[in-house]
């Protein structure tokens, strides 16, 4: 077959009025996928809005509250941490399967315990905080290292203690979590 053929066989109109519907299949596919990419970005930016946080904890406990009197709300230099730059990792995949574990688990809570100012503190709260501390552990606190940096701390600023703690050697494997806690809401008054 000369050039000049093959050319015409890939180009020429074709009989078969049917195989537009590849091209046309194609494209409806293509708007499917985008719509449904664009309504996935809405929910996940939607859902990462501490309003959206608050939606459900403000008035069943009190850590919305205890977490506005914090310096992670407020502080000289005007950086704020929202909920989820400290409970939800940020790269892709972990923070989809941390949406839909945590997410369904937090909506069946809701639906099925009854968590209220009376019972909070009393019933619930320990075990909410460990859970909220095993989550940071498991992600060895890059919650935290997404603002703080143990690189770039000037420790020479810091108290003795922190300097001493924040040494390479003392620190050893541990993160933040690992000594930090209440640095948004207050501890259960159960020491855990
Ligand atoms: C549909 C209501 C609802 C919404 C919205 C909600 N939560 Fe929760 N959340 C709950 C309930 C109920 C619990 C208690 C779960 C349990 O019983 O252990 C909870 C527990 C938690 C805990 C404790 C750890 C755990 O997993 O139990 C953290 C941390 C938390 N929520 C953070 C958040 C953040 C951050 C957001 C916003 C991205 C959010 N929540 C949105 C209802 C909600
Ligand atoms: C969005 C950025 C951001 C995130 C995420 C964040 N922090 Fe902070 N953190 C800050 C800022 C800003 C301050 C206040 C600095 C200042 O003004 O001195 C601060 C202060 C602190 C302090 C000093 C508290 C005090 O009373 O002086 C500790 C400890 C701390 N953060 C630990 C943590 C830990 C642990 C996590 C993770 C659970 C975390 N931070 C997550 C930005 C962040
Ligand atoms: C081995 C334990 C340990 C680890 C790990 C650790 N810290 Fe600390 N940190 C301390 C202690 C102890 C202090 C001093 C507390 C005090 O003086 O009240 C401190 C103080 C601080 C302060 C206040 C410093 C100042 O001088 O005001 C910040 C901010 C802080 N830590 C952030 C972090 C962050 C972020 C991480 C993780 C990247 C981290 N720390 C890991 C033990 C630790
Ligand atoms: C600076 C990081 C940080 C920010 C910002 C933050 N939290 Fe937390 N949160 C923690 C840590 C750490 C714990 C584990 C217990 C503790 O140390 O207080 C926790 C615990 C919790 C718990 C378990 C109950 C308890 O009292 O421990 C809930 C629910 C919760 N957070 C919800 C929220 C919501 C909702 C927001 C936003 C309004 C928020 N958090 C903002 C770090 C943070």
């Amino acid at each position: 077959m000369n050039k000049k053929n093959l050319y015409n066989r890939i180009w020429a109109k074709s009989n078969n009025s049917w195989l537009l519907g590849i091209p046309l299949g194609g494209f409806i596919f293509l708007a499917i996928g985008v719509f449904i990419l664009i309504a996935m970005q809405q929910v996940i930016s939607y859902t990462s809005t501490t309003e959206f946080c608050q939606s459900c904890h403000i008035g069943s406990d009190t850590v919305v509250e205890e977490y506005q009197q914090s310096i992670h709300f407020m502080n000289r230099t005007g950086i704020r941490a929202e909920c989820v730059d400290c409970h939800v990792p940020d790269s892709l995949l972990p923070k989809l399967i941390a949406k839909v574990s945590t997410g369904t688990t937090h909506i069946w809570s809701k639906i099925t315990k009854d968590i209220n100012l009376d019972n909070f503190e009393s019933e619930h709260r320990e075990r909410m905080a460990n859970n909220a501390k095993e989550t940071i552990r498991s992600l060895n606190s890059s919650t935290c290292m997404s603002c703080h940096d143990f690189d770039n701390m000037d420790t020479d600023k810091q108290g003795r203690t922190a300097k001493r703690k924040h040494s390479t050697k003392r620190r050893k494997d541990k993160t933040c979590i690992d000594c930090h806690s209440g640095i948004a809401h207050k501890l259960p008054e159960i020491v855990f």
